[in-house]
């Protein structure tokens, strides 16, 4: 089983209003090396797969037509760059593999492949690229880049994928670089040359400013629900995160990615695919129903709405209740038409119950089905059912409360999930980089389509 552990650069990650928890550390700790680096070697310590840092850029503004209800409840802002966090914490550890997010809108593809590169050298093949395509409303508020629709958005990501990887895999020969003293040769110019790309978006005509990395092209993560989504990526992601409803009804959700991945030309085994799931553990039932209690009481209705209309586009407090969602919704919000569906069939959702429904913090005691809940035993019992009836190969969870729930995930869930045999009790020497950690010792390259 693959355990990566979800976080972002700001006070509250995941969880609106947890910043207020007693316990928890990353109100202040967000901005600070310290805390960084000790939940680093934390996961470390637990053999996670991976540190998994969301990201955005911009600040939310569309509830009440303003960033007010952002800035106060602390949802995604502050926040600082976790690109720039990564050397720090490859140094405070050596095994931990770490995924940061990375948009493929707000910056030139050129710069992101000498990014990634830089990053991979620093952390000895240990990083991650989660794609994302951004929302580019903010893209536009902001001065990096103007709105482009949905689809087209993953259209222009295609390009773009399809340009750093050529930079990182075509532009230099894998001997180019020789360090020939007495020659006087460094890299041999031979075996460098410029990629030349003409396309729709981009247009490139130059080699790569860096050597190549233990990786060459880092891991690609990827996370769309949408059917565009997940066409881009069966083409490109090595691990996807999937949010399914039920262990049960994800299963066909898990093979129909698999399929896709197969129409791309791409092997059987090429995608990793990861549940994405929040976790709220205690060592007894009751001091999980305590800590859900005190979960719900912290949970903050003001950052929920900031949070879920900035997502969706759509600013729930311009509409009357009695309007109904669907004639509201933007073409961003097509994953969240799908979810309401999928939570109540049978009901005409309109603004009012959204409203209330996304305001109403969740109650894990309640069985929230989207929420791994309670002692180390009942979260690894539907742990293992998600791996066995859905077929998902790990989880990116989600702490809760954002640091102390780390705590809880090293020191409570992985010992249970190793007495089962589910989880390594140490890293695999063999598996330097975070490919080999997915795939296994000797899988260095990116396993993409052209690999077929
Ligand atoms: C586990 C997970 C992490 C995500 N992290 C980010 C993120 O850091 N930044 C971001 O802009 N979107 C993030 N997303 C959103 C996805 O990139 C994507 O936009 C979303 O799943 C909707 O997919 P769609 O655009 O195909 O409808 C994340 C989604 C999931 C499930």
């Amino acid at each position: 089983m693959h355990l990566n552990v979800l976080s972002q650069a700001v006070p509250s990650p995941l969880f609106e209003g947890l910043w207020r928890h007693p316990d928890d550390r990353s109100a202040t700790g967000y901005r600070t090396m310290s805390h960084w680096t000790s939940v680093a070697r934390k996961l470390e310590a637990a053999c996670v797969d991976a540190l998994f840092f969301a990201d955005i850029h911009g600040v939310y503004d569309v509830y009440g037509g303003s960033a007010a209800a952002s800035v106060r409840h602390a949802h995604q802002v502050p926040a600082i760059d976790p690109v720039l966090l990564l050397p720090a914490l490859a140094a405070a550890t050596e095994q931990l593999g770490f995924a940061v997010t990375y948009s493929t809108s707000y910056h030139a593809p050129y710069q992101c492949a000498r990014v990634f590169s830089t990053l991979d050298h620093l952390t000895d093949g240990r990083v991650g690229w989660n794609i994302v395509t951004s929302d580019l409303r903010l893209a536009a508020s902001t001065g990096l880049g103007t709105y482009i629709p949905h689809d087209e958005r993953y259209d222009r990501a295609d390009e773009y994928v399809e340009v750093v990887r050529a930079l990182w895999e075509r532009s230099w020969d894998a001997g180019a670089v020789r360090h020939d003293a007495a020659a006087d040769v460094f890299t041999d110019p031979a075996a460098v040359r410029a990629v030349t790309h003409q396309g729709r978006w981009f247009t490139v005509d130059a080699a790569h400013q860096c050597e190549p990395s233990p990786q060459r092209t880092p891991v690609i993560y990827q996370a769309g629900a949408s059917d565009r989504g997940t066409t881009f990526a069966a083409r490109h992601a090595e691990v996807v995160f999937v949010t399914l409803n039920s262990a049960k009804r994800g299963a066909e959700t898990v093979a129909r990615l698999r399929r896709r991945a197969e129409e791309h030309g791409r092997g059987p085994d090429a995608l990793r695919i990861l549940q994405g799931m929040p976790v709220l553990l205690g060592r007894t039932d009751e001091e999980a129903r305590e800590r859900a209690e005190q979960f719900t009481a912290l949970s903050s209705p003001g950052g929920l709405l900031a949070k879920w209309c900035g997502w969706v586009g759509v600013d729930l407090a311009a509409h009357p209740d009695d309007t109904p969602i669907a004639e509201i919704l933007t073409e961003d919000g097509r994953s969240v038409v799908g979810f309401l569906a999928s939570a109540a069939p049978d009901r005409a959702w309109t603004v009012g119950d959204v409203r209330d429904f996304i305001a109403t913090p969740r109650r894990p005691h309640r069985f929230d089905r989207l929420m791994l809940f309670g002692t180390p035993e009942q979260v690894a019992d539907r742990m293992e059912e998600y791996v066995e009836v859905a077929g998902v190969d790990g989880f990116n969870l989600f702490p809760c409360p954002p640091s102390s729930g780390i705590d809880d995930i090293c020191d409570l869930l992985v010992p249970e999930l190793q007495r089962r045999g589910l989880f390594r009790k140490a890293y695999d020497p063999a598996e330097t980089t975070l490919r080999e950690r997915y795939f296994g010792a000797g899988r260095r390259d990116y396993l993409g389509a052209s690999e077929r």
